[in-house]
């Protein structure tokens, strides 16, 4: 992953560049945040970041097993 780095840290290339950086994904804010909200963040993007939403672009099952694995990053 360009922005949020191989491990899902934050810490990938692109995202050296962002304000705001990357989320982390395995960190303790996207772990207390609810399904829900990780799966609007990655359907509708936020606005103000470079995270882009990917509605149209993932499907809904894949969509939701990106959730998966980002929940497996803060097991
Ligand atoms: C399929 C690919 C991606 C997924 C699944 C994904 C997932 C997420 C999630 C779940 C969040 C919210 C985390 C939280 O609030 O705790 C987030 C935020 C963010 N992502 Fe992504 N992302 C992806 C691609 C990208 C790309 C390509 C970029 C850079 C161009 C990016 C940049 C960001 C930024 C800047 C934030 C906002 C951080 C903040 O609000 O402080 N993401 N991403």
């Amino acid at each position: 992953m360009n922005c949020h780095g191989a491990g899902g840290r934050g810490d990938g290339p692109a995202g050296k560049m962002l304000t705001p950086p990357p989320a982390d994904l395995t960190g303790p804010k996207t772990k207390a945040k609810s399904d829900a909200e990780v799966l609007k963040t990655i359907r509708e993007g936020r606005a103000g970041t470079a995270m882009v939403g990917f509605k149209g672009q993932l499907s809904e099952q894949e969509t939701s097993a990106l959730l998966s694995y980002i929940r497996s990053l803060s097991k």
